[in-house]
C-alpha cells in the first residue's frame, strides 16, 4: 500500500465546507481548496490552507477530495470540469441530496475512474465540532476504511453500509422530523409571545416535555413496524387535540399552517377508518401512498 500524505482538497467552501477546512486544519492536516466564487477562498488561504486555481488543481492536489456542494447536480458541474483529473482519486460527496440522487452521483463518478463514497452531514447547523455533531457513511466499506483517520476531524462516523444512498436515506430521515419541529417550535413560541407571555418561561417545561420523544419513537417504532398505531377514538382525540392548537395559535393572530396539515392527517385517517372498517393510521396512509 502506498503511504497515505495527511492531505486533503476540500471543494465548495458554503458555510459547512469551510467548517470543514476549519477542523482540518485544526488537526493538522494540509488542506487544498476550490470554490466557484474566490473571496471564500481568500478566506481560508488566511486560515493556512493551499487555493487551488482550477477544479483539476484541487484534483491533483491529493488522493482524496472532500466534495460539500448544495446539491449533487453542482458536483456535476463542478467535477465536470477536470473529468480526465479523476481517474485514481477517491471523492467523499458530504452534500445532501436525495438517495438516489447519490447513487446516480457514486455511479458517474466511478465511471470517469474514482472511487467513490458519501456522506451525510448530521450537525448541529454547520457546527460540526459540537458534541452532538457526527457524520453517516455509506458506500464501499474498504473505501471508507482506507480513509477513515483521514476524514475523523470533519466529526465522528457512523459508517452505514455498501449502499451509496444508504447516508442519505438516514440523512433525510433525520431531517424529516427536524424541518417540523423547528417550524412547530416556531409557530409555538410565536403563540406564547403573540399571547404576551415569556417565552424563557416556556422554553424549560418544552425541554422537559422532549424528555418523553425518545420513549415515543421507542413505541411508535415498533407500533409503526406492525401497520402504526391507531385507535378510531384516539384519531378523533387527535383531530379535536389539533382544532385546540389552531384556535390557540389563531386566536393571537398566529400562522397555524403547519397543525391544519396535521389535522388533515387525522381527519383523513379517521375517514379512511370508517371506509375500511378497522382503524387505519398514519403511518399505513404515509406507507401506502401512491
Ligand atoms: N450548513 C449547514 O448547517 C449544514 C448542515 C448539515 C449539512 N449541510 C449540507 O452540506 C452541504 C453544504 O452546505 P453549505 O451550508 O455549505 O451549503 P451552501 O451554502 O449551499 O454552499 C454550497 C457551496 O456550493 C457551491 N455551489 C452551489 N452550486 C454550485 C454550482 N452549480 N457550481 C459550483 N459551485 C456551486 C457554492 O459556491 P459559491 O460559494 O460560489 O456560491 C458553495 O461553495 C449541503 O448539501 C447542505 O445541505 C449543511
Amino acid at each position: 500500500m502506498s503511504e497515505q500524505r495527511n492531505s486533503v482538497s476540500v471543494i465548495g467552501l458554503g458555510p459547512m465546507g469551510q467548517a470543514m477546512v476549519r477542523a482540518l486544519l485544526k488537526a493538522g492536516v494540509e488542506v487544498t481548496v476550490w470554490n466557484r466564487s474566490t473571496a471564500k477562498v481568500e478566506a481560508m488561504v488566511a486560515l493556512g490552507a493551499k487555493a487551488a486555481a482550477t477544479v483539476a488543481e484541487a484534483l491533483d492536489a491529493n488522493e482524496v477530495s472532500v466534495v460539500s456542494l448544495t446539491h449533487y447536480a453542482a458536483m456535476y458541474d463542478v467535477l465536470g470540469q477536470a473529468v480526465d483529473h479523476l481517474p485514481g482519486k477517491v471523492i467523499a460527496n458530504l452534500s445532501s441530496d436525495s438517495p438516489e440522487h447519490a447513487r446516480k452521483g457514486a455511479e458517474w463518478v466511478r465511471s470517469h475512474g474514482a472511487q467513490f463514497i458519501s456522506g451525510g452531514v448530521m450537525s448541529a447547523g454547520d457546527n460540526i465540532e459540537h458534541p452532538a455533531s457526527y457524520i453517516f457513511y455509506s458506500g464501499p466499506r474498504e473505501v471508507f476504511d482506507a480513509h477513515a483517520d483521514l476524514l475523523r476531524p470533519l466529526s465522528p462516523q457512523e459508517y452505514l453500509g455498501a449502499d451509496d444512498g444508504l447516508a442519505q436515506v438516514f440523512y433525510q430521515g433525520l431531517l424529516t422530523t427536524f424541518h417540523p419541529w423547528l417550524l412547530a417550535f416556531d409557530q409555538a413560541t410565536a403563540m406564547i409571545s403573540k399571547a404576551g407571555h415569556s417565552v424563557a418561561q416556556f422554553v424549560p417545561y418544552a425541554i422537559r416535555s422532549s424528555e418523553a420523544y425518545p420513549y415515543f419513537m421507542q413505541e411508535f417504532s415498533v407500533a409503526n413496524e406492525n401497520g402504526g398505531w391507531a385507535e378510531v377514538a384516539s384519531l378523533k382525540m387527535m383531530d379535536a387535540g389539533a382544532q385546540h392548537i389552531i384556535e390557540a395559535s389563531e386566536e393571537v393572530g398566529v400562522d397555524a399552517t403547519l397543525s391544519h396539515a396535521a389535522q388533515a392527517f387525522w381527519r383523513k385517517a379517521v375517514a379512511a377508518s370508517e371506509e375500511a372498517g378497522r382503524a387505519v393510521s398514519t403511518y399505513e396512509l404515509m406507507r401506502d401512498a401512491k
